[in-house]
């Protein structure tokens, strides 16, 4: 995966959420989206369904597949966390990439900075591609795009403390999270501002996340700093996904 992100294509998550509700759903989609994956082949692709989908979905040939969560802990043999599911597992299952601290999930179940570093610590020992989440909220941003910054650096700071490497195994997803199904992406100019600034601190390749979609992902995508997208609602429907994956083979 990461050889592919060196090279000039550019790269597209569709992060399917808690969706679809029924498994053949998720097989329709994910067929549906490989199709189109096999006609544009420049195009990195990668979905990242429910852990209860991932097994129906055996190592897409034209698509990468992707878990939207993980456990910090990876014990060979398995271990004592209810509820959990640990690297290894999603590694038998042929997944080969994870996307880390989505702001879902940051807002949701609490999960905190230092959660997302020992997650990160894991897999980056583990040498796996992951995807790294940040992004302001509106009460950050209405304080200006310099407050937005200092916010995503302070993540940061405390995401990767310690990981060693990251960029070699890691791309960060900017998603200011009042972008997110909102309907209202950010400013391209002031994504790819952002997408610097994080290069600038990271060393990572960067994607921008928040109500993409098939009308506005040429703005973002001809972006030279902004390596691709993370997707969220656009990519459950395969007509609007397809569409963006055409734009992102064209540039
Ligand atoms: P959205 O979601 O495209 O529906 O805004 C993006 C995300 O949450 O990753």
């Amino acid at each position: 995966m990461l050889l592919l992100m060196c090279g000039m294509s550019k790269l597209l998550i569709a992060n399917w959420k808690m969706n679809p509700v029924l498994p053949s759903e998720a097989v329709s989609l994910a067929n549906k989206i490989g199709a189109s994956a096999k006609k544009h082949r420049n195009v990195s692709i990668g979905i990242a369904p429910s852990f209860v989908h991932i097994p129906l979905l055996h190592k897409p040939k034209t698509l990468w597949l992707g878990a939207q969560d993980v456990f910090w802990e990876n014990p060979e043999n398995g271990g004592a966390f209810t509820g959990e599911v640990s690297l290894q597992m999603l590694k038998n299952l042929g997944v080969s990439f994870v996307i880390v601290g989505h702001s879902e999930r940051r807002k949701n179940l609490g999960e905190t900075d230092e959660v997302i570093n020992k997650k990160l610590k894991m897999l980056v020992g583990s040498n796996f591609f992951n995807i790294l989440c940040v992004g302001e909220p509106l009460s950050i941003r209405s304080k200006g795009f310099a407050a937005a910054k200092k916010y995503v650096a302070n993540q940061l700071k405390i995401d990767l403390k310690g990981v060693n490497n990251f960029h070699k195994l890691g791309v960060v997803a900017y998603e200011p999270i009042w972008a997110i199904g909102t309907g209202k992406s950010d400013n391209p100019e002031l994504a790819s501002e952002m997408a610097e600034y994080i290069k600038k601190l990271t060393g990572a390749d960067v994607l921008y996340g928040g109500s993409v979609n098939a009308k506005n992902a040429e703005s973002f995508l001809e972006k030279p700093l902004i390596a691709g997208a993370l997707v969220g609602g656009a990519s459950l429907n395969s007509e609007e996904f397809s569409k963006i994956i055409e734009i992102a083979s064209k540039l």
